[in-house]
């Protein structure tokens, strides 16, 4: 008997780097799961209208990244608790017409952080940046409980705004949110760069003589001006190719209800 292939997709713009469709058949396969992944390039101005014609040719799961969860957040018919907490959608679920949106970039980080044996439980964190990957990480990162989150940005005012945001859920889970003051010394357990800064040609404006134990850049795939300064300061560090792995392994089960084993992605990778 022939078995039809269940439809999913990656969207952003631009997409023809994005490795999600390699990571999702290879997750498929270990299941015996049929799957068609495309990767579909789309800019937010006919965001919508894609998405339409998406549900309308049997689609049943949408990854979405760049510069589109912001809009996939105001779009989706429902939200998951996390999804409307971080006004970020990365996976979508397509059930009886409806998008139903979660996000999974947090647990992403999370998950791949705790198997590098980095835990999080009643330590320091700093998280550099502010925009729409820092936010769409704090519920999870509060969830661990660290003693500290700290928080800094090129603009500070974000910074600001962030902290307030996230005040109330950070005193709830007795962690301390503040905004990094450079007059301050701190060694940080964590180091988390959560800019887009080595994407374009712009050189990365970060806090000098920043001190960490472990450095982690949510960038993938080359050597970063932050991860170069982690290597001089004689840290442990890693880039951010495990929390697209983890991110990804989150969305499967939210689609199949299986957790994939993501150790044997990192060779085909
Ligand atoms: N590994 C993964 O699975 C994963 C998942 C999600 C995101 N990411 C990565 O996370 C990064 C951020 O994404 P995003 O969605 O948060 O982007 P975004 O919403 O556009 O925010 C960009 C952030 O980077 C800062 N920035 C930009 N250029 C900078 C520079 N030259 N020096 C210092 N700071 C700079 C911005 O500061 P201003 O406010 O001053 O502009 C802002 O805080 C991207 O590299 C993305 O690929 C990785």
């Amino acid at each position: 008997m022939i078995q039809l292939k269940k439809k999913f997709a990656v969207l952003g713009h631009p997409i023809s780097h994005s490795l999600s469709p390699r990571i999702h058949q290879h997750f498929a396969t270990q299941f015996g799961i049929h799957l068609d992944y495309q990767r579909i390039d789309v800019e937010s101005t006919n965001f919508k209208k894609i998405l339409s014609g998406l549900k309308q040719e049997g689609y049943e799961g949408l990854n979405i990244t760049l510069p589109l969860k912001n809009l996939a957040y105001e779009i989706c018919d429902e939200l998951s608790s996390k999804a409307d907490y971080t006004k970020s959608v990365n996976t979508i679920s397509i059930k009886n017409n409806k998008l139903i949106g979660d996000t999974t970039d947090g647990l992403g980080l999370v998950t791949d952080l705790l198997t590098k044996n980095v835990s999080l439980e009643n330590k320091k964190i700093l998280v550099i940046g502010a925009g729409g990957a820092s936010n769409g990480v704090m519920c999870d990162l509060i969830s661990q409980r660290p003693q500290s989150i700290f928080l800094t940005n090129r603009t500070i005012t974000k910074s600001h705004d962030m902290s307030e945001y996230w005040s109330s859920l950070a005193k709830d889970n007795n962690v301390l949110l503040d905004i990094l003051n450079l007059k301050e010394d701190i060694t940080f357990d964590l180091i988390i760069n959560a800019t887009s800064s080595s994407l374009g040609n712009d050189s990365a404006i970060f806090p000098e003589n920043l001190n960490g134990y472990f450095w982690y850049d949510m960038m993938y795939g080359k050597q970063t001006p932050f991860l170069l300064k982690a290597e001089q300061n004689k840290a442990k560090f890693s880039d951010g190719l495990g929390m697209l792995v983890e991110q990804a392994a989150a969305a499967f089960n939210i689609w199949h209800h299986q957790k994939p084993d993501t150790k044997s992605i990192y060779q085909i990778l």
